[in-house]
């Protein structure tokens, strides 16, 4: 594996999962691995977990770690090829991307959807801007359509639970003031189609993610339905795909409560809202995995990070 761009580049997930929780159970044991080798962050966007978890994986690993706010810090750039740069952007991604490229030897890119432009969106530009001009592994740190990291520190967790029977996961949609990206569902999704798992997508009317990556996944649109005997309930709001990045919906009967949530284990990629995405009751109880999928985020980085040092 080169670049961890999306989860198609895990190509054993069972292997990278147990090697993952090996990772967490010995979290220092292959800290000569990253010895003289530097992983750059570059963040688009704000982060907590993101930003800590990979930074404390690559230090796991004996890396050094340089972080920069690209969005607020850097100089913006240009991505488009023969534009004559004679308005706001100040550089090409062609120099960004090889002066990047020199000072480490894995660079890690978060830069979320616009929600206005879906074709540039699913373009990629940030992500494969950099894959494109770089010469070193690119890692996704969450771009326009898929938050990878997120993805594998969620199947770990679900692995953690050891569920005997084939497990009932359930990705429910819930209310949020603010138009929010597809990615950490999208990935979420192509997560549980790799598992075996009984897998259900529910959300109102409207909020249909893209079809090529729920393929066949049923889709259930009545929401207590959807949640009874569920295993596992993940909880995102994401805003319209087919009406790009607009807000349909803001009813709180969809807000996840301990009604709904029944006996099942209750997921998020964090931050959320309480009392609007979910209610305290649910959050505060001991059925709730939030904080160990937050702290599952550096096992699922350090692992990526280990995949790439082998091929370096
Ligand atoms: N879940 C997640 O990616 O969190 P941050 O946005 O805080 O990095």
């Amino acid at each position: 594996m080169k670049h961890y761009d999306s989860i198609a580049a895990i190509d054993d997930l069972p292997e990278w999962v147990s090697d993952a929780r090996k990772l967490k159970a010995n979290q220092r044991s292959l800290n000569f691995m990253g010895e003289g080798k530097t992983i750059c962050l570059l963040f688009f966007n704000n982060s907590l977990r993101t930003r800590l978890s990979t930074q404390k994986a690559a230090m796991n690993l004996g890396m050094e770690v340089m972080v920069m706010n690209f969005g607020s810090e850097g100089w913006q750039l240009e991505f488009e090829e023969g534009v004559v740069m004679n308005q706001g952007k100040s550089e090409h991604i062609k120099e960004a991307a090889q002066v990047v490229s020199q000072f480490c030897d894995i660079v890690a890119i978060r830069a979320f959807a616009s929600l206005t432009d879906k074709e540039k969106d699913e373009a990629e530009i940030v992500l494969n801007g950099f894959k494109k001009h770089t010469s070193i592994p690119v890692v996704n740190m969450e771009s326009s359509v898929g938050h990878p990291l997120q993805a594998l520190a969620d199947a770990i967790t679900i692995n953690e639970q050891n569920v005997a029977k084939r497990p009932k996961v359930v990705l429910s949609w819930a209310p949020h003031p603010k138009a929010l990206p597809h990615a950490v569902a999208n990935s979420f999704v192509e997560m549980m189609q790799r598992q075996d798992a009984d897998f259900v997508i529910t959300h109102p009317e409207g909020y249909e993610l893209k079809s090529e990556i729920t393929k066949d996944v049923t889709i259930e649109y009545d929401q207590e339905k959807a949640c009874l005997n569920a295993d596992f309930i993940y909880v995102k709001n994401w805003s319209s795909y087919s009406d790009y990045g607009k807000v349909l919906n803001q009813n709180p009967d969809w807000m996840m409560t301990k009604k709904k949530l029944g006996n099942a284990k209750f997921m998020h990629c964090l931050p959320v809202r309480r009392n609007v995405v979910v209610e305290d009751a649910v959050l505060d109880s001991e059925q709730s995995l939030v904080i160990e999928q937050a702290n599952n985020r550096t096992f699922a980085a350090q692992i990526v990070l280990k995949k790439i040092l082998e091929n370096l």
